[in-house]
């Protein structure tokens, strides 16, 4: 006698392990089993299927027999990627292997069974789903009647091969989490709106979400289409076509396939050309300068204003901005850096950076409190050369530290410092225009004229890059000696 066992079959394991685990424990040969799906069903005898419906003549399994057929925890892991599968013969493969993992306990390690490798393949069919699913949601926005607090809300259409949606969702949930959402498909649909996670198994109707959004996938791929790299084959692999028609990039394919030949051929005829500073967008942000504070002129605050837009030598291309000085404008004591590092860049100010934790240090060891100096740079901008996605630090020439004396001139004769303290020989070659070595004119007080004193130590950079430990920290303490002298010169 054959069983007939009706499922609705849409990725959830524990429907299908509820029946096998009945039909195992009667000891019910695979082949008595015929597992139907009830969708199908429908279609053919109308809506009135049970769920299962002839397990009721199978008792319900005691946790005593439960435990008795413990499967490997492979096993679970196989079955939980297939029942997503959309083969009908999933449920009938996988009570064949359970069947016989009873009396085959290694059975999954024989990779050439013909049903282990069919349930290998399922699985990597539903893994290739999955991973096609999270690159190729296309989210849209909805514009929902106020009430949903705050959050933005999104749909998205996909057409994934299999029963997918509920294994998929929490990633989009961790990816997507402030905002409400709706991924519909033919296969069920999920939904988050920042509490609850919800899936459901119904098919979805595909509605038309076009959107302008549309126009930047469509910009942003042919920004990224790289005619050098074209791989027409592995392309075709990464993007199957039968996506192409929810993507709304994927109509420029066959013209950007067909062109770059073309556009390479151009490209090898053409020069080299710099790529814009990555961060553009910031420079431009930084440059724009309120009008008003320009008029205040003989302020530091004015000079400052002014030093934004400085063109004075080409740095300003590709800093992110001008890193000023800072600090009471009535200060005792101006230290002079040699120019902005990579986090002073970004952050616009000076010495915030690794050099600017050692200097810090040695000042909170000195009990002098960097507030009451002023602090700033030969350099007002951050010369460096990308390496990959970082930014080496590049010495300024002659010529930009000359342009850049401008400013620093300027900053002395409106703070008027008593001391000025030069860290490395690019602060003392702007300050003095000569090309002492640090070494042969360090730690002692140095006349600059009749109002202003000079004091150079080394640049606290230039302690962090000592490899030998030993000589490190003699020079640290050196350089924490120097400050402690600053700090009795200034009171
Ligand atoms: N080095 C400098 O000379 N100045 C800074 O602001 C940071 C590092």
């Amino acid at each position: 006698m054959s069983e007939t066992c009706f499922l609705e079959g849409r990725g959830d394991l524990s429907e299908w392990r509820d029946a096998a685990r009945r039909f195992l424990a009667a000891d019910l040969q695979p082949q008595m089993i015929d597992w139907r799906l009830r969708s199908e069903e429908q279609g053919l005898f109308g809506a009135g299927t049970n769920d299962i419906a002839n397990l009721e003549s199978f008792p319900a399994v005691s946790t005593n027999a439960a435990a008795q057929m413990s499967v490997p925890p492979a096993f679970i892991r196989l079955a939980d990627a297939v029942v997503c599968h959309s083969d009908p013969g999933r449920f009938a493969l996988l009570y064949r292997l359970l069947f016989r993992l009873k009396a085959e306990r290694h059975l999954l390690d024989v990779k050439t069974d013909a049903d282990v490798a069919l349930a290998h393949r399922m699985q990597k069919s539903v893994g290739r789903d999955y991973h096609k699913m999270t690159a190729f949601v296309r989210f849209k926005e909805i514009h929902l009647p106020i009430g949903v607090a705050g959050r933005r809300c999104f749909l998205a259409w996909f057409e994934p091969d299999h029963f997918i949606v509920a294994r998929v969702a929490p990633f989009f949930q961790r990816r997507f989490n402030d905002m409400d959402w709706i991924i519909a498909t033919p296969r069920g649909s999920a939904s988050w709106d920042g509490k609850t996670l919800l899936t459901s198994t119904e098919p979805a109707q595909k509605r038309d979400i076009s959107d302008e959004t549309d126009e930047l996938w469509r910009i942003y791929y042919a920004s990224i289409f790289n005619p050098a790299r074209l791989k027409v084959k592995m392309m075709m692999t990464e993007m199957p076509k039968k996506y192409w028609k929810n993507l709304p990039e994927a109509e420029l394919i066959p013209r950007l396939i067909a062109g770059a030949e073309a556009k390479l051929i151009d490209m090898g005829r053409r020069q080299a050309t710099e790529p814009r500073p990555f961060h553009h967008r910031l420079q431009e942000a930084a440059a724009r300068v309120p009008e008003a504070s320009v008029t205040e002129a003989g302020t530091i605050e004015a000079l400052r204003q002014e030093a934004r837009r400085c063109t004075r030598c080409d740095l300003y291309c590709r800093a992110t901005q001008t890193v000023f000085g800072e600090g009471p404008v009535d200060a005792k004591v101006m230290i002079v850096g040699e120019q902005p590092g990579d986090q002073e860049d970004l952050a616009g100010r000076p010495f915030v950076g690794p050099a600017g934790r050692v200097f810090d240090e040695a000042l909170s060891l000195a009990g002098l409190d960097r507030n009451t100096l002023y602090v700033t740079n030969a350099v007002k901008h951050f010369k460096y050369v990308p390496r990959g996605k970082r930014r080496i630090h590049q010495r300024p020439n002659e010529g930009e530290v000359e342009q850049c004396r401008w400013w620093l001139t300027r900053e002395m004769d409106l703070v008027k410092p008593k001391l000025v303290v030069a860290m490395g020989g690019t602060a003392l070659f702007s300050l003095t225009d000569r090309k002492d070595r640090v070494e042969d004119v360090r730690s002692r007080p140095i006349v600059m004229d009749a109002t202003r004193t000079l004091f150079v130590t080394v640049h606290p950079s230039y302690l962090l890059r000592i490899p030998d430990q030993v000589r490190r920290d003699e020079e640290l303490a050196r350089f924490r000696e120097d400050i402690v002298q600053i700090g009795k010169l200034a009171a």
